[in-house]
């Protein structure tokens, strides 16, 4: 491939866009996010997929036009096709396949987890020049942990190579991003709910209350979380229709938070001891901006003498930079195999993959 790679992300609430250069140069990324939902108390996949629909040929056009590039020069196309919400999956891959076919070019059907995990081997400078993240992304050796935590995923993935990936855990009712904004919702405070419950817990006591701790303790690598929102339910139900006082409320916050940390050190830990030779912990996901979890997992990493790596924040959200990075990888990967690019014209989009 000597051109550029276009790459789309629609799998829920964010519209994205990216080029990237065959050795994984970002050369222009785009991301949109849909802010209609917050009125709504969540994403509405209906509504969500015509945003992507009326937001993607203009923002394709613009993420061109940063890089200067036409897509008469795009070598090869890329879309998340699973998992997520079926319309904004339909919208972004049905768009990357009809430029590709229009033109001849190879498609490549991404699945959005692996674009998530695979994005801290993204080149250095990809990620230098980014707000945040503990530890700058480089050529991060297989196989590694990756803690995956948004709204709507949380897993625990060993990272053995491209296309190997072994899922040792996962939520067994909530996401975590999902238990953050559920118990903000309790608290009085807005959605997206993980930023302001952070901000808030800030004035609070973490040791205030006891809250239970689903799973800790016990083997295996999976989370639960309706258990501790119960308990957060429980603890405001006597206020009624009153407000919290802001005092409580914070000491709420403050307990919960530092309660899923440690849910996820102890699930951390679990599973680099079927990972023995790990090369690093990684998370990623809209919940690795919380300070308080990146500490806990910060220490459990020491404690293995590995390296805890967190993408910066923009490349922990969903974005299309991991979508192209995903793509490139397979690419690479076949070559190595004396393979081809794949023809993914007819995978169909995986709610569920
Ligand atoms: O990865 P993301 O942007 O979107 C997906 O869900 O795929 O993650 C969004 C989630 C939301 O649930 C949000 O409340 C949570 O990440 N979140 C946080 C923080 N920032 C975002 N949770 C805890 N602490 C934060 N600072
Ligand atoms: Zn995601």
């Amino acid at each position: 491939m000597t051109g550029p790679l276009l790459a789309i992300e629609s799998s829920c609430d964010d519209t994205a866009c990216a080029l990237l250069a065959p050795d994984g140069a970002v050369l222009a990324e785009s991301v949109l996010t849909q802010t209609g939902h917050a009125a709504l108390g969540g994403v509405v996949p209906e509504i969500a997929a015509r945003a992507h629909l009326a937001a993607l040929p203009g923002l394709i056009e613009a993420t061109l036009a940063q890089a200067g590039v036409t897509l008469e020069n795009v070598s090869a196309f890329a879309a998340s096709t699973g998992p997520g919400l079926i319309g904004g999956l339909i919208v972004g891959s049905t768009l990357a396949k009809g430029l590709a076919l229009a033109r001849g070019k190879p498609f490549i059907a991404v699945n959005h987890i692996e674009a998530h995990a695979l994005t801290p081997r993204l080149p250095r400078r990809t990620a230098d020049n980014a707000p945040s993240g503990s530890a700058p992304s480089g050529s991060l050796a297989f196989p590694y942990l990756v803690l995956l935590v948004s709204g709507g995923h949380c897993q625990c993935v060993a990272v053995e190579g491209i296309g190997r990936y072994r899922r040792l855990g996962g939520t067994i009712d909530d996401a975590a991003g999902e238990a953050f904004d559920k118990v903000a919702k309790l608290l009085g405070l807005g959605w997206p709910g993980g930023p302001a419950l952070e901000r808030l817990a800030m004035e609070g006591d973490p040791r205030a209350y006891a809250l239970p701790r689903p799973l800790m303790g016990r083997p295996g690598c999976d989370f639960s979380f309706s258990g501790l929102k119960t308990a957060v339910a429980r603890l405001v139900a006597p206020y009624g229709n009153a407000a919290l006082p802001r005092r409580a409320a914070a000491d709420i916050a403050a307990s919960f938070q530092l309660c899923v940390a440690d849910l996820m050190a102890d699930r951390a830990r679990n599973a680099l001891a079927l990972l023995p030779d790990a090369t690093a912990l990684v998370v990623a996901g809209g919940v690795a901006a919380n300070a308080t979890l990146r500490a806990r997992l910060e220490a459990v990493a020491a404690e293995h003498a590995l390296p805890f790596v967190a993408p910066p924040l923009r490349l922990c959200t969903d974005n299309a930079v991991m979508v192209g990075w995903a793509a490139l990888e397979t690419l690479r990967a076949r070559a190595e195999a004396g393979l081809g690019p794949p023809d993914d014209i007819a995978v169909a989009p995986r709610p569920r993959w």
